[in-house]
């Protein structure tokens, strides 16, 4: 445990330094850096969802005015590690999933390249594909490698037949696709032997690691370059294959830059997307609400390519105390397009099943929905037996229940009607880890007018990452905000880590803090112009010794209208614990933009996979739906004010990912609150109250 790190500018509500920029049109997205004299490259996508190419004809593509160049596996050169078959772009005429890059055409304008990508013509020899995600079949594996997601305990079988009541449901959460603003975009340089990459990304240094190991060159050659980023969800978390078919497309230009977008439409088969679960809950408990029993069955889907295991039975085993418990998570490898990150993976969906099951248990049991929760709080990790700290789950629900004014529920389903609409009120449990990942650096630099330079390789999707940046270096430096310049987004700046599993305010601020140190222990309080220190983020011992988690309380009123089964969710509370709050304005800003996409899971995101074909057919904003201005009515976050002492000077966690867990399971208990109608399957959709 470390002294607090003293709060003048930390703790403030303050607009974000680029915000001004970014609404103005002055910030720049990866697609719009000025480069000398670019080509436009544009795609062709793979129509078969398994096979290979037999013949691929160029000729007529090539014939176009203004079309420099078309590669294909025929002629791309190969990279030097073809490990992540994600990224192996152009490297066989193999077809692992419907939308795979097949060719890429560069040409002096993007609708130059787009005519000329829809005139190559190709012929497959298609494979029986596979693209059937059910709970009966035979292959379902556990995830490989790193990841085991299995926990046992106790004795199920004998537990759930000695429980006085007793849950048994199957919950499932479709495919759902990130969609930010800002569709993926990578521009790419090569000069010589150097890469430079304009790219919409979470993490620069990451992109320059991956791309390096692809290309087989030494990392420094190898520049990336983002400073603004209009969102991203996970989906840039990690590079795709669109950033190497730039790069490998670069080396056709002679030396011209590569502008390459995608689509909105070629976002849903590359950018990555969250796969859809079937998760089966079972819980037994005494008729005093107390669980003996918890059983959580994840099944998914994963690309037959690159496994990617979402972790959706995380949560599971860290919410609630059963001697008797079992977890699985099983894969099925399908010939599908990769999935990824999409914010809080694990957490998002496996608070879904479980959160609706402990509401069914709830009523089961006559009890209420907080009461239970509250009765089965663990004293310590219930799979690891690791002491909690800081775990303030019953706090956020007393003070939710509180503004919420949930003590004036009638808890009978169907029991409150407002004309031609039935409301409903519910709540459900939010939780995200405290992690942190190591390795970032920041290096702090005093200028000629005495004033200090941050850097770090950070990046800000949108959030505020930046802005918070800057007040935690302000008060490590004790001095005032204007008094310090952060410069992130750049492979020059020193290394940091992915802004992801909501680690990079913590991890990267406590780079800055280190450093902040090292200036004043190396130069003393008074640092002359030229005075230079960098300094990694310190890991804390505490880290493994302990649970230590954000929690929060998702509180829900919908209204149901009576003869369409639309629904609308009319207000919306979430009450968090997850440490210090570094700028209340950007805090509140993320965690109702979590709950604003939890309210999308909960009412209308669903990818929809045809198995025919392979592919997602609803693949544009028109046929997937998020949330817009006239769906979001009443949505407010809160916090507890807590200084979390496990966490570094800075007493904080994480903030990107709590807000969305736990609000699909909220606004579907309270549509089971209105209408007496339980629905197990998202997105909640007005023919399943009918
Ligand atoms: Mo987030 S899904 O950890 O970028």
């Amino acid at each position: 445990m470390n002294d607090a790190l003293p709060a003048r500018e930390i703790g403030r509500s303050l607009e974000r330094i680029d915000g001004r920029a970014k609404v103005t049109g002055a910030a720049t997205y990866a697609y719009e850096h000025e480069v000398e004299s670019p080509l436009y490259l544009f795609p062709a996508q793979a129509t078969i969802a398994r096979g290979r190419i037999i013949s691929i004809d160029t000729a007529d593509a090539e014939a176009i005015a203004g079309v420099h160049a078309v590669l294909t596996h025929l002629d791309a050169p190969e990279l030097a590690s073809t490990e992540d078959a994600e990224l192996a772009v152009l490297q066989s005429g193999d077809i692992g999933f419907r939308g795979q890059f097949i060719a890429a055409v560069l040409a002096e304008s993007p609708e130059i390249a787009r005519q000329a990508a829809g005139a190559v013509k190709t012929e497959y020899e298609p494979w029986q594909h596979d693209a059937d995600l059910r709970p009966d079949r035979g292959d379902l594996h556990p995830p490989g490698n790193d990841y085991d997601a299995d926990t046992s305990e106790g004795d199920v079988a004998a537990a759930l037949a000695a429980a006085d009541v007793s849950i048994d449901q199957t919950y499932t959460t479709p495919a759902e696709h990130n969609n930010p603003m800002e569709p993926h975009a990578t521009i790419a340089v090569w000069q010589g032997e150097d890469l430079t990459l304009y790219d919409s990304t979470q993490s620069v240094h990451g992109v320059r690691k991956q791309l390096a190991t692809v290309f087989g060159i030494d990392p420094e050659r190898v520049r990336v370059i983002c400073p603004h980023v209009g969102g991203g969800f996970g989906s840039k978390g990690l590079p795709h294959a669109h950033v190497v078919l730039a790069a490998l497309a670069a080396k056709f230009s002679f030396g011209r830059p590569v502008k390459f977008a995608l689509t909105r439409q070629q976002m849903f088969a590359l950018a990555g997307y969250r796969t859809p679960t079937i998760q089966r809950v079972r819980l037994g408990a005494d008729s005093s609400g107390r669980l003996g029993v918890i059983t959580h069955d994840s099944i998914e889907l994963t690309s037959r390519i690159k496994e990617f295991p979402e972790g959706t039975t995380k949560p599971t085993a860290i919410m609630y105390k059963a001697p008797n418990r079992r977890a699985t998570e099983r894969l099925a490898d399908l010939d599908v397009a990769v999935p990824s990150w999409m914010r809080a993976p694990g957490e998002c969906p496996g608070m879904f099943g479980p959160e609706v099951a402990m509401d069914e248990l709830a009523e089961a049991c006559g009890l209420d929905p907080v009461e239970l929760r509250v009765r089965n709080e663990p004293d310590e990790g219930p799979v690891s037996g690791k002491p909690f700290v800081n775990r303030h789950l019953v706090n956020c629900f007393r003070e939710g229940a509180r503004r919420f004014g949930w003590d004036q529920r009638d808890p009978r389903p169907r029991s409150r009607r407002e004309g031609d609409w039935l409301i409903g009120t519910g709540m459900a449990a939010a939780t995200y880890p405290a992690l942190r990942t190591p390795g970032s650096i920041a290096r702090i630099t005093v200028t000629a007018e005495g004033t200090y330079q941050v850097r770090i390789g950070s990046a800000d999707l949108g959030t505020g990452a930046w802005t918070v940046l800057s007040q935690i270096a302000a008060d490590a430096l004790g001095c005032s905000l204007a008094e310090v310049s952060v410069e992130i987004g750049d492979t020059s700046l020193p290394t940091a880590s992915v802004a992801g599993g909501s680690t990079g305010t913590v991890s990267w601020g406590s780079a800055i803090i280190a450093a902040a140190d090292a200036l004043q222990e190396k130069y003393g309080d008074s640092p002359q112009p030229g005075d230079e220190v960098e300094a990694e983020m310190p890991m804390n011992p505490a880290d493994d010794e302990y649970e230590r988690h954000s929690f929060g309380a998702q509180f829900a009123e919908v209204a149901v209208n009576a003869d369409t089964g639309e629904i609308r969710a009319r207000r919306l509370l979430g009450v968090f614990s997850a440490g210090r709050i570094i700028n209340v304005r950007t805090a509140r800003s993320q965690l109702i933009g979590g709950m604003t996409m939890g309210l999308g899971m909960a009412l209308h995101e669903e990818s929809v996979l045809d198995q025919r074909f392979g592919h997602f057919v609803n693949h544009d904003l028109a046929g997937y739906h998020v949330p817009s201005n006239a769906d979001v009515l009443d949505v407010d976050a809160v916090w507890l004010d807590e200084h979390d002492e496990y966490a570094g000077p800075l007493g904080a966690r994480g903030i990107g990912e709590i807000g969305i867990t736990g609000v699909a399971a909220a606004i579907a208990n309270a549509a089971y609150h209105a209408t007496g109608i339980r629905v197990r399957d998202l997105p909640l959709t007005a023919d399943k109250f009918l």
